[in-house]
């Protein structure tokens, strides 16, 4: 389903794995150079006409490319533990350090990527994701133009205590365009709609 909520509290659990991921490259999709990323069907060829028409409008060659989409189960167990590593690495403990990081990583099986139905975005060039996306002339036209084709921006400032996490500017969660046209003009987020409606 395209309005399927994944969240710390409505997780897909270690068994879930999405119908029709097809290769973002397969469909001319831009990515991370010598990456490949899967993503559902439906949602991969919406992503890769907006980031065409990103390009074309800001008259550059696809300037937004995509950094990570589908992610399995097992593939975000190692990201989370590596993002709690880091943390403990710098001296915090094992509680402190899975709580510093669940505002910006899902556990495992909690993870809207394991979905295959969101994507995160980089900057060409850039190499990290990072909250200053939001400066781009790319973030700008994500705003006003992602809900044409579907997308939403999942973990928008100021709904951190509803989504349960950090702002992300990089992150789009395809919805279909009925309800990312919704979500755009009422300004809520994911969680908001679905009680809503
Ligand atoms: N960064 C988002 C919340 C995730 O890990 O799924
Ligand atoms: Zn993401």
């Amino acid at each position: 389903s395209m309005t399927l909520l994944v969240n710390k509290n409505n997780p897909l659990g270690e068994f879930f794995t999405p119908k029709g991921l097809i290769s973002l490259n397969d469909v001319g999709c831009p990515v991370a150079p010598g990456r490949e990323f899967l993503l559902e069907e439906t949602a991969a060829n919406a992503l890769t006409r907006m980031l065409l028409a990103l390009g074309e409008e800001l008259g550059r060659n696809a300037p937004a490319i995509v950094t990570s989409a589908y992610r399995s189960y097992d593939y975000q167990k190692a990201l989370f533990e590596k993002y709690v590593q880091n943390r403990v690495a710098r001296g915090m403990s094992r509680a402190e350090a899975e709580k510093d990081a669940s505002r910006t990583s899902a556990k495992a099986g909690e993870s809207e990527h394991q979905s295959g139905l969101c994507v995160d975005l980089l900057e060409r060039g850039e190499r990290y994701l990072s909250v200053s996306f939001e400066e781009s002339d790319c973030f700008a036209w994500l705003c006003e133009n992602a809900h044409k084709y579907g997308y939403i921006l999942r973990y928008p400032k100021g709904k951190e205590d509803i989504t349960k996490y950090d702002y992300e500017p990089w992150h789009y969660r395809f919805v279909g365009v009925d309800v990312a046209r919704v979500i755009y003009e009422d300004k809520i987020c994911l969680e908001e709609y679905l009680a809503r409606y």
